[in-house]
């Protein structure tokens, strides 16, 4: 699979136009018949209101397959009883313009009975423990939610390779675990994440956040910073200098920030040295945003005998 997609084909240079499909059946036709041409396929999962980051990702499709496919579908099971799933902005229009020029073949939009038919009480992938940590543990089966349509778009797109981005970090490990666990025929590629000028991470939620809180929400890529500029000390130090950074920020409260090994997504501890994984978690007014940094931890040194 992952040959099919860096197979570069000339036919790729020319930007075709973008069509929206709204159905299963109609996506797996265009794409079936594309496949039977021998083109390769690539697909950028999305929930829509697009940013640079994602077309960052789009770019990056590209670069890797024939056909992009980008789907837009605002997923209810990844949203708990209390989050944000009727404020998630829904701006299709806007979307589709965004991706013009872009070289995107399909934009995939269904509605919500298209993808849950028999309603949401259906069949869904369970992420396992690792889902329960960090973003899990604050949002109680959102990765359940996430990984099952996924795993829905992996099955119905049948892409050779899907494209995420770093930005979330927690997601792209379950996906690439996923794929690995259930022996699935494709191919993860991850996109680092895109950064305003002044390093804040583009969210689709930033459009959420006042003049006040934006400048406050660059306390995130601070905390990031101060963190890797102390890991060469240690996780401890790591740990205490990014949470430092929080000080006493004025409506901006820490949910989290941890250190963890992106090969298991367990919090890493003194003894660990080598390149690790910072995420951090916290609500800016009424606006949780989430960040992530690799950093490359130092060792500690047992103490000497003599101390
Ligand atoms: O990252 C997102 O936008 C969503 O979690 C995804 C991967 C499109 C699944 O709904």
């Amino acid at each position: 699979m992952a040959g099919a997609a860096a197979t570069k084909n000339p036919t790729r240079d020319a930007v075709p136009s973008t069509r929206t499909v709204n159905t299963i059946a109609g996506l797996r036709a265009v794409l079936d018949e594309r496949r039977r041409a021998g083109a390769s396929v690539a697909l950028v999962p999305t929930m829509g209101a697009l940013h640079d980051g994602h077309l960052a990702l789009v770019r990056r499709a590209r670069e890797l397959a024939d056909v992009v496919v980008v789907s837009i579908f605002v997923n209810p099971l990844q949203f708990g009883p209390t989050e944000d799933l009727d404020r998630y902005p829904r701006t299709l229009e806007a979307d589709v313009a965004a991706l013009t020029g872009l070289g995107v073949e399909v934009v995939f939009a269904p509605d919500v009975a298209e993808m849950y038919p028999n309603g949401p009480a259906g069949t869904r992938v369970g992420a396992g423990p690792a889902g329960e940590r960090y973003e899990g543990a604050h949002r109680p089966g959102h990765f359940d939610g996430m990984l099952t349509v996924v795993a829905k778009l992996f099955s119905i797109a049948q892409p050779d390779v899907a494209v995420f981005g770093q930005k979330d970090a927690q997601q792209v490990f379950l996906v690439g675990r996923m794929i690995a666990d259930l022996d699935l025929r494709l191919r993860l590629e991850v996109v680092p994440t895109v950064r305003e000028a002044d390093g804040l991470a583009l969210s689709s939620r930033n459009r959420f956040l006042d003049d006040d809180e934006r400048v406050a929400a660059l306390v995130l890529a601070e905390s990031l910073d101060a963190a890797h500029t102390a890991a060469a000390d240690g996780t401890s130090e790591l740990l205490a200098e990014g949470v430092a950074a929080f000080g006493d920020h004025d409506g901006v409260d820490l949910d989290y920030l941890v250190v963890v090994d992106p090969a298991t997504f367990l919090p890493i501890d003194e003894a660990f040295a080598g390149q690790a994984l910072v995420l951090v978690a916290a609500r800016v007014g009424a606006t949780r945003l989430i960040d992530n940094a690799f950093v490359e931890v130092g060792a500690k040194q047992p103490p000497s005998p003599a101390e």
